[in-house]
């Protein structure tokens, strides 16, 4: 089986719809497939501050949310990035193959450093997307399930897998992004020209799906679509009516063109509130599940120890042979 990897961070509490449709929803599809290992990246969560209680909290949550969403313990492995420590490990090697000027060219750093300021940007944030190479190369995986904003991060991976090989030998899988054209990007429901996001958007434009579902469906019934009438895909021209037609589609499994026919004639406020409707029946029972793994935290945590140690024994292995072509002397 061709294996996947992927991560999401704790950091913010609740997914939002984006992390939903962009990612976790390919990785329950994939772990049907692929050797799939998916984790909770807290180590990538501290390169802003955090609250040390609200982070233990947070990746719980995480992981809760991701057991909610339907991955399965026996058919994946789920972890915490930090009980693995090869992360860290590879991380520095892989921080010594990579250019100072090809780091700071992630736009994803350049977005948040501006935000933050030059000198209150950690130089973890800077090397964020360098550990994340190292997240995917321990596990050798083919293909990294995520959203657009992450293809990048996915590209320098491919660029320093390339790199390693080609000075110390082949070492590691050159791995793909594995991103869905439909969803890669979900857009904000109040500024349709901007990705949802826990940092860029407003609370009304952000569906975040442990809310209340009376709030969601709020959101999403007082969506900003356009002045024209016409119920129809059209990313260019109707951002708002096309995103809401992406995430209609993607949660009901009934294609666009087939919703288009259903609202043929209807007025947007038809299509706002159906979707309300289609979006209480999904984080409804999501809140409820992801309540019931927080409340169980001993199976939880059990969960979590296994896909640790799951991890751990191919982390260490891809580990040990990258120290060693590295030059490395083997500890007796
Ligand atoms: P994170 O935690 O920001 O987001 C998790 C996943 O959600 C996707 N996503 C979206 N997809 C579509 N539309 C949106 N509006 C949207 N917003 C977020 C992201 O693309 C991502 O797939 N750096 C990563 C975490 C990471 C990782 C890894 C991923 C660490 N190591 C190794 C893959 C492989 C991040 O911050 O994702």
């Amino acid at each position: 089986r061709p294996r996947v990897l992927s991560g999401i961070q704790p950091t913010a509490g609740s997914f939002h719809l984006g992390n939903y449709l962009g990612a976790v929803r390919q990785w329950v599809a994939l772990q049907e497939s692929h050797d799939a290992f998916y984790m909770v990246v807290d180590l990538h969560a501290i390169t802003v501050p955090q609250d040390p209680a609200d982070l233990r909290a947070n990746t719980r949550l995480a992981a809760a949310q991701l057991l909610a969403a339907g991955l399965d313990p026996d058919r994946c492995t789920l972890f915490v990035q930090s009980h693995v420590p090869e992360h860290a490990q590879l991380a520095w090697v892989m921080n010594c193959l990579t250019g100072f000027g090809e780091a700071s060219r992630m736009t994803q750093f350049k977005d948040k450093a501006a935000k933050q300021g030059a000198d209150r940007a950690s130089v973890g944030l800077f090397t964020y997307p360098i550990l994340q190479v190292a997240d995917i190369l321990l596990y050798q995986a083919n293909e990294v399930p995520v959203g657009e904003d992450q293809r990048q991060h996915v590209e320098l991976t491919r660029d320093l897998a390339e790199r390693f090989n080609g000075r110390f030998g082949a070492t590691f899988t050159v791995p793909k992004p594995y991103i869905l054209k439909e969803t890669a990007k979900i857009y904000d429901l109040q500024d349709p020209a901007i990705k949802m996001s826990k940092s860029a958007s407003t609370p009304k434009g952000l569906i975040n799906l442990l809310d209340e579902p009376k709030a969601t469906a709020k959101k999403v019934k007082s969506a900003v679509t356009d002045t024209d009438t016409v119920i129809r895909y059209d990313a260019e021209h109707k951002p708002g009516v096309s995103n809401l037609l992406t995430i209609y589609s993607t949660l009901t499994g009934r294609t666009i063109a087939e919703l288009e026919q259903e609202y043929e004639g209807k007025m947007y406020g038809a299509l706002k509130t159906d979707l309300a409707d289609v979006m209480v029946d999904f984080v409804t029972p999501f809140r409820e599940r992801t309540q019931q793994y927080l409340d169980d935290s001993e199976t939880l945590d059990s969960i979590l120890a296994k896909g640790a140690e799951k991890a751990r024994a191919v982390a260490a292995e891809t580990l040990s042979q990258a120290y060693e072509r590295v030059g490395f002397l083997p500890a007796k």
